[in-house]
C-alpha cells in the first residue's frame, strides 16, 4: 500500500486510471431528513484526462468533488485513486495524499488576509516541513506560472478578484499535484480574467495533469475532453460513456 501511494505522488504514472469510483454515494442526515446528495455514481477519469462536469445547483457537484479530494468520505461505495482504495486509508495517509497527489481551487479563494501573495501560495510546503528558502523560490515559480511573479508581496487585500484565484490557482499547483480539481473556479470572475484562468488549465492540462473541473459555464464545459453532466445527484449515464 505504502509503495502505490509512493508512486502515486511521483511525477511519472503508468498510465491507465487516476480516479475509479463505483456506486460512490453521499447521504447527508440533518435530523430525521436525509438528503442522497450523491447516488451510485460510476466515474473513471484516465490519467492525463480533462473532464469537466456541469449541473444545475445542488446537483451534487461539489459533494461529488469533495469525495474525490478526500475532504469528505462516501456513504457507500468505492473510490480507488490510481487503484489505491481511499477507504482503507488511515488519517495520516489522506493528509499525505490531500498534499502531495491532489490540488483543489473552489470559488471562495479562502486566502490567508494577513500572509503576502507568495506566503499563502507556498502553505502546502510549510505542511510538508520545506525550508523557508525553498519554500518561496517554488512559490515564486508558481506564481510566474500563473503571470503574478510581479505580485508575490502583495496581500490579498491589493489584489483583484481575478489575481486572487490566480494565487488561489498557484498555490493548488505549487505542490505540482497530479489530479487537480475546481469547484466553480471562475464563477467570480469577468470575462477576462475567466479567459486568463483557462489559459492557466489548458497549460497545466497540456502538462500532464488529470483535471476535473465543475462549472456552470457550458462554452468553459466544452473546452474540457468530456464533459459529464449531473442532475439529482446522479451523473448522466449517456454523458459519462462519451
Ligand atoms: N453539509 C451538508 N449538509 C446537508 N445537506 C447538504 C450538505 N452539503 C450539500 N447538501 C445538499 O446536497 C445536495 C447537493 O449539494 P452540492 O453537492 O453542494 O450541489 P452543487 O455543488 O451541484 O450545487 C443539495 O441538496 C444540498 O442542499
Ligand atoms: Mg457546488
Amino acid at each position: 500500500m505504502a509503495r502505490s501511494l509512493e508512486a502515486l505522488a511521483g511525477k511519472g504514472h503508468a498510465g491507465g486510471n487516476i480516479v475509479e469510483t463505483k456506486g460512490l454515494s453521499r447521504c447527508y442526515r440533518r435530523g430525521p431528513h436525509e438528503v442522497w446528495a450523491l447516488r451510485d455514481c460510476d466515474l473513471t477519469v484516465r490519467h492525463g484526462e480533462f473532464v469537466s462536469i456541469t449541473g444545475p445547483s445542488g446537483s451534487g457537484k461539489s459533494t461529488l468533488l469533495h469525495l474525490l479530494g478526500c475532504l469528505d468520505q462516501p456513504t457507500k461505495g468505492t473510490y480507488l485513486l490510481q487503484g489505491v482504495n481511499v477507504a482503507e486509508l488511515s488519517e495520516s495517509r489522506l493528509a499525505f495524499i490531500r498534499n502531495h497527489v491532489i490540488g483543489v481551487v473552489f470559488q471562495a479563494y479562502n486566502l490567508l488576509p494577513t500572509l503576502r501573495a507568495w506566503q499563502n501560495v507556498a502553505l502546502p510546503l510549510a505542511y510538508r516541513g520545506v525550508g523557508r528558502r525553498e519554500r518561496r523560490r517554488r512559490a515564486l515559480a508558481a506564481l510566474e506560472k500563473v503571470g503574478l511573479a510581479d505580485r508575490a508581496e502583495h496581500y490579498p487585500f491589493e489584489l483583484s478578484g481575478g489575481e486572487e484565484q490566480r494565487v488561489a490557482i498557484a498555490r493548488a499547483i505549487v505542490t505540482e499535484p497530479k489530479l487537480l480539481l475546481a469547484d466553480e473556479p471562475t464563477g467570480n470572475l469577468d470575462s477576462r480574467a475567466e479567459e486568463r484562468f483557462m489559459d492557466i488549465i489548458t497549460d497545466l492540462h497540456r502538462e500532464g495533469r488529470t483535471i476535473i473541473m465543475v462549472t456552470h459555464n457550458a462554452s468553459l464545459a466544452r473546452r474540457a475532453d468530456r464533459v459529464l453532466a449531473m442532475r439529482d445527484g446522479r451523473l448522466d449515464a449517456s454523458a459519462g460513456a462519451a
